[in-house]
């Protein structure tokens, strides 16, 4: 009798401390996750730090040597340059090489205070820190330099294309403009996002690459121009071309398998298809010209990406001869 008793005495016990211990954990946890909310927008806090850097590591305490997370991918897509061939690629290949894309909402601001960035890099770091497996983003926006919120840089990649035709993609996208409507109303009256100088409506490429400074947004400024590419050189393996798309393609494989083995294979299947016979739509010798001498340092910075995308193609082949 007094047996059973004691029994049922211990077995209340346990059942009321581990009820009451699941109580006290949950509270923690709910709290901890308050905090890390109301800490976000507190960058100066070290408060913020010290409660991050348990999950995540500082990058005083990586070492010089990771700047760059090999298994982080961000594609910070340049608009109307085709980058949705890119992201369906990452979409199908995901299952194949064992990594997680992940769509980033946030609408199509490109250009983000300070703040926003702050936010979008906690973003990012919550996902990974939930997800066991490397992950690859995509989404619209300048460069962010993640060093400046003591965060270890993503594997950056991006898409290019020739900035006469993705004015003209842009154009023919918005309302079908003919060819002498597309001179005037642009290059003279400056609508139709051709004002390049004041406001930008039409969105350049380098900023994409040179990041929020003000000075990477204004056309042709040469610091922007250099910031652009020295990032380029630190902190995207690659950056391709939509014009050679194939050798795109085969630099990705080769620079980023971890992500892109597989590619080529996996386009024809099934993305070529897709995207074929996009046509582009006419457009006058002169206004072709005018755009390329207004473009200055855009076409600049297109020729150097690819120009620098087949020296990596001959160096992969002249690897391959050398075996
Ligand atoms: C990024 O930010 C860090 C820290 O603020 C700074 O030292 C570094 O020069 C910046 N890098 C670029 C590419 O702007
Ligand atoms: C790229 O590869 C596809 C598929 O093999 C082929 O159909 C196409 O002609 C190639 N394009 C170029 C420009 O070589």
């Amino acid at each position: 009798m007094t047996r059973l008793k004691t029994q049922w005495m211990w077995l209340t016990v346990f059942v009321t401390v581990s009820f009451s211990g699941t109580i006290l954990f949950r509270g923690n946890h709910i709290r901890e996750i308050k905090l890390t909310k109301a800490f976000r927008r507190t960058t100066e806090s070290s408060l913020s730090w010290a409660s991050m850097k348990h999950v995540t590591k500082s990058l005083a305490e990586l070492g010089k040597m990771d700047e760059v997370n090999r298994h982080f991918l961000f594609l910070n897509h340049v608009p109307k340059c085709g980058s949705e061939i890119l992201i369906l690629l990452l979409q199908k290949l995901q299952g194949l090489n064992n990594y997680k894309h992940v769509r980033l909402t946030g609408g199509n601001q490109r250009f983000l205070t300070r703040t926003l960035q702050e936010d979008l890099v906690f973003e990012m770091y919550d996902v990974i820190r939930k997800e066991a497996v490397p992950l690859s983003f995509d989404r619209h926006v300048y460069f962010i330099n993640f060093t400046s919120f003591d965060k270890q840089l993503p594997t950056y990649i991006n898409l290019i294309r020739d900035p006469v035709d993705k004015i003209l993609s842009r154009a023919s996208y918005k309302d079908k403009l003919g060819k002498k409507d597309f001179y005037s109303k642009c290059l003279v009256r400056k609508k139709n996002n051709c004002n390049f100088k004041d406001g930008q409506p039409y969105d350049l490429t380098i900023p994409y690459f040179c990041g929020h400074d003000p000075r990477c947004m204004l056309l042709n400024n040469e610091w922007a121009l250099q910031n652009a590419k020295s990032n380029v050189e630190r902190y995207y393996p690659v950056v391709g071309v939509l014009e050679e798309l194939n050798t795109t393609l085969e630099i990705l494989e080769d620079k980023i398998p971890y992500f892109f083995k597989g590619a080529q294979e996996v386009y024809k299947e099934s993305v070529l298809q897709i995207f074929k016979n996009k046509k582009k739509p006419p457009i006058l010798k002169v206004v072709q010209d005018k755009l390329r001498e207004t473009l200055v340092t855009e076409y600049e910075f297109y020729e150097w990406i690819k120009s620098r995308l087949f020296s990596q193609l001959q160096i992969l082949y002249g690897e391959h001869n050398s075996h």
